[in-house]
């Protein structure tokens, strides 16, 4: 029987634990990638000038949830994002889970070009960029293969084509000629390129929000997809709860590194160590009590962790509940560890990223970073950065984190622009 100790013993990484990741990935890029999990997959897209424009409508397909982004790049690095709408694939008008395994590609697309039109209202021409957060093999700037769905998405008859192609046709059976697909691009390569597009500086681009993914600008000036979210190696402080995780996960042994630190896994990972710490520990006051809050699977969200660490509520499925004091620093530890914990991992690949691309760190580096987990995580951020600052003391100050919202939806209008 595992005892609170235990536990937390097992979440907390020191920075040897930190560096062993590091190490194993920066030689993962270099040699045998896909051993470890790695694709580096060329992108097609090199660096934008800054000086692209024009009004783009983009798609930013990032998982069950999509949006459509009128975007007006206004060259010299400026832009403005004109208008923009959230659909939800798994609920819409159809009744039908868009991303479920009865659902084929053509409602799923056919779906999107309806909302497209209801979106841009008017009937005049658009060029359209896509971002699209999945990996898919290129073979050229605007059309791409998807190589197999992530984040829990099953609909058929996707994986093996080529994504604008379906979106295209979708479009001509709208009759909407108007709009022309003109790039496709990874989410993380699209959060680069509006990166690239404000500062020349910037040369890695991340997302780290439902999903985790980093890319990053080759010596040939290409920019390279690494789907990072899959990298796995015994390096990895894997727990019998990130196996449990997998173990009962749509996809097991597939995103090993993402299921340990991206948002659509962190209340999943949480859950199930409360659980255990209620079933068999006595750490809990209220033991009994709180092992009813959670029987479900995914009955607790990254937002649940996010409300409990910022705002002090102990929330699951939408309802709060009021805890002892002693029962509520055990659950806010747990949350502080999981995602501190999160962002070592990912500072971790960050760090072989730059060892990758700069072996003697000798130039400045900027990493552009896109989602929620960045964005809104307490402790997050500044855990990436501290951690930075750990195990490369002499050299952090080369590496620059900016946050960039929208930016993956930014970079496929970029991306748009440049495919002219
Ligand atoms: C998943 C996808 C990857 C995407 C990432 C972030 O890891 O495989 O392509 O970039 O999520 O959305």
């Amino acid at each position: 029987m595992g005892s609170f100790k235990d536990i937390t013993d097992s979440l907390t990484l020191s920075p040897q634990a930190v560096l062993r990741v590091t190490d194993k990935f920066t030689e993962a890029l270099s040699n045998r990638p896909a051993d470890y999990g790695l694709k580096l997959l060329d992108s097609t897209f090199g660096r934008p000038t800054g000086n692209e424009r024009g009004e783009v409508l983009v798609v930013d397909f990032g998982g069950t949830n999509l949006r459509l982004l009128l975007v007006d790049l206004k060259g010299h690095r400026a832009y403005e994002v004109l208008n923009q709408r959230v659909i939800n694939l798994r609920q819409n008008r159809t009744g039908l889970d868009l991303t479920s395994d009865s659902a084929q590609a053509d409602q799923m697309f056919g779906y999107i070009a309806a909302e497209i039109e209801d979106f841009i209202g008017i009937d005049r021409d658009y060029r359209l960029g896509h971002s699209f957060s999945f990996p898919a093999r290129h073979l050229n700037r605007n059309s791409a293969i998807l190589l197999e769905w992530t984040k829990e998405i099953r609909t058929k008859s996707v994986v093996g084509q080529d994504v604008n192609l379906l979106l295209q046709q979708a479009l001509q059976r709208r009759g909407m000629a108007n709009i022309q697909t003109k790039a496709i691009i990874n989410d993380a390569v699209g959060t680069l390129l509006a990166g690239a597009y404000q500062n020349l500086e910037a040369d890695v681009g991340s997302i780290c929000g439902t999903g985790h993914n980093s890319c990053f600008v080759d010596e040939e000036g290409r920019l390279i997809n690494t789907e990072s979210g899959n990298f796995f190696d015994e390096v990895l402080p894997v727990t019998k709860f990130d196996r449990q995780l997998d173990d009962s996960s749509l996809h097991p042994r597939a995103q090993r590194l993402e299921k340990m630190v991206a948002g659509a896994y962190l209340g999943e990972l949480y859950r199930l160590i409360l659980l255990d710490l209620a079933e068999n520990t006595d750490s809990f006051d209220q033991s009994i009590r709180l092992a009813k809050v959670f029987p479900a699977r995914n009955s607790i969200d990254s937002a649940d962790i996010s409300a409990l660490l910022q705002d002090r509520t102990f929330t699951a499925d939408g309802k709060e509940y009021g805890l002892s004091t002693s029962d509520f620093q055990i659950v806010e530890e747990i949350a502080r560890l999981l995602v501190v914990r999160s962002a070592q991992l990912i500072a971790a690949t960050y760090l072989g990223i730059i060892n990758h691309i700069d072996r003697d760190h000798q130039r400045r580096h900027i990493i552009t970073i896109d989602g929620s987990l960045y964005e809104k995580m307490p402790y997050f951020a500044k855990t990436i950065q501290d951690t930075l600052h750990v195990i490369y003391p002499a050299h952090h100050h080369l590496i620059q984190l900016r946050f960039s919202k929208d930016a993956s939806g930014i970079g496929a209008a970029v991306a748009a622009a440049m495919a002219k």
